[in-house]
């Protein structure tokens, strides 16, 4: 049998599988997501562990004899979190996340030193770990002074599960400290913020082994043969093993919390220009870009929240099918933007309100407005010259036809719909347990899910959509010098 954890934002979720990848069992956690200030965004990584013990007792008390017949685990976490221990194994202070932008200064300041962006392949944004770091030694010298590793998130949770500090590559390509093409530590990177080589975990690929499970922690789940850890991965590295995406041109476009558009890569292209991330997959010798806008179903969760609805409900009231562009304009940057900005001070908008415009007007404008951001994210993919020639679509927002609809003629592409099943993180941490484990084929295992469906781009309606586009992009500059006159 195999497992997945994947290490969220809001919860982890454990995932127990047949050798076929057949589901057995799921189960999840929450855990408190604090912003103890404007930006700021923190998590307890005692939490990750109880979450991960309550989701573990929950399988064990519905499929103690399935887990006992455990195999591997694999990992999959929010990226760029930095998690600093002592000496000891002592967590210093609480995980500073992926969304957390305190360390926007830092970050334009690495950006701007020579070579940073040709070493790591990648602008250094705010949420990115290297720029926290320089804000811990800035802010917090005598915590800063006891750092002895930085852990990713899931990578803290590997040292509880093995007793190994090690990292896999998809993860560490997000620190800003590693040298993406020869997939290693770079020590000149490391050393602009005041670290070395051995602050950080090991390397390995996320398909590899990291290390065992704990002979304490397998006694206590049940299990008797030893159980191999793999490398794992990023979550967006493993959403794409899971959803089968690693050969060029592959790609899905992930309404979550953030929205990405990812596409896979056989070789290594960085293009930090254009604010598309070039991060190294989980697999040996193969990549992927990806833009990222950080507020896709938490633009939704926003205006639902301020309506008193709930996001399901708003986006129940729309059609399944789209008509044209609304006059009313949502631009989406409600925590910044990454992809194509790199702006952690803009802020969302409105834009040609009416006297009429209702909650229904409002979500309409507001998944309009996520569908040009992404649009946007597609501009700076092609500008690299990366082609998509198919792409999944995933995430909670995908459940909505007429976000989707829209997407797929803004793109002017179909986007493929998966059958129900597992496809996500976990099931692509699940996937990096049984290459370590059995050391099989990766093209056996990473498989593309069943395709339920197509949404296919509406060509009575991409005219008015490019138009739509058109009138988007016009405005992104006026918000961009609001923010400049503003300050963060
Ligand atoms: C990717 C990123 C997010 C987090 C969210 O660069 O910051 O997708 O990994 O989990």
């Amino acid at each position: 049998m195999y497992l997945g954890l994947d290490l969220g934002t809001s919860g982890l979720r454990a995932l127990l599988t047949d050798p076929e990848g057949k589901v057995l069992d799921s189960a999840e956690a929450g855990y408190e997501n604090p912003h103890p200030h404007a930006g700021w965004s923190e998590q307890d990584s005692a939490d990750w562990i109880a979450a991960c013990e309550t989701a573990i007792a929950k399988i064990k008390s519905r499929n103690g004899a399935a887990l006992a017949a455990l195999k591997g685990i694999g990992l999959s976490g929010q990226m760029h979190g930095a998690t600093l221990i002592d000496r000891d194994g002592r967590v210093l202070r609480p995980c500073i996340l992926w969304n957390d932008t305190r360390s926007a200064s830092e970050a334009a300041a690495l950006d701007a030193m020579p070579e940073m962006r040709a070493i790591t392949g990648n602008i250094v944004f705010p949420g990115f770990t290297a720029p926290k770091l320089m804000w811990v030694a800035k802010h917090e010298p005598e915590v800063f002074a006891k750092v002895a590793k930085v852990l990713l998130p899931k990578d803290y949770l590997r040292l509880w599960l093995t007793g190994d500090t090690v990292a896999d590559l998809s993860d560490a390509a997000g620190t800003s400290w590693l040298n993406t093409g020869k997939r290693d530590w770079s020590g000149d990177a490391l050393a602009r913020s005041g670290l070395s080589a051995d602050h950080m975990p090991s390397l390995v690929e996320g398909s590899e082994v990291s290390g065992m499970l704990r002979d304490t922690l397998a006694a206590s789940w049940g299990i008797k043969t030893p159980v191999v850890v793999a490398g794992g991965a990023a979550d967006n590295a493993a959403a794409a093993c899971g959803a089968g995406c690693f050969a060029e041109g592959q790609g899905f476009v992930s309404l979550g919390t953030s929205g990405v558009l990812l596409a896979a890569k056989d070789r290594y292209a960085p293009a930090p220009e254009t604010a598309v991330h070039t991060f190294c997959h989980a697999v040996p010798a193969r990549w992927y870009q990806m833009g990222v806008i950080l507020a896709a179903t938490d633009s939704l969760n926003w205006l639902a929240r301020n309506l008193g609805q709930s996001p399901g409900d708003l986006a129940r009231a729309l059609p399944e099918q789209i008509s044209g562009p609304n006059r009313a304009m949502f631009l989406p940057y409600l925590s910044g933007e990454r992809t194509p900005h790199n702006n952690a001070a803009l802020r969302g908008s409105f834009v040609g309100l009416d006297i009429a415009s209702d909650p229904k007007a409002l979500t309409a404008a507001v998944m309009e407005g996520v569908a040009y951001a992404l649009r946007d994210n597609l501009e700076a993919l092609k500008a690299t010259g990366t082609e998509l020639s198919s792409v999944l679509a995933l995430g909670g927002g995908a459940r909505s036809r007429y976000w989707l609809e829209t997407i797929a003629t803004l793109f002017d592409t179909p986007l493929q719909l998966p059958a129900d099943g597992e496809f996500g993180a976990a099931m692509g941490a699940v996937r990096l347990a049984m290459a370590a484990a059995e050391k099989a084929s990766l093209e056996e295992i990473m498989t593309q899910p069943e395709i339920a469906g197509t949404i296919e781009p509406r060509a009575d309606l991409t005219s008015a959509y490019e138009a739509g586009y058109q009138r988007y992009a016009a405005l992104a500059p006026a918000l961009i010098a609001d923010a400049e006159r503003v300050g963060a």
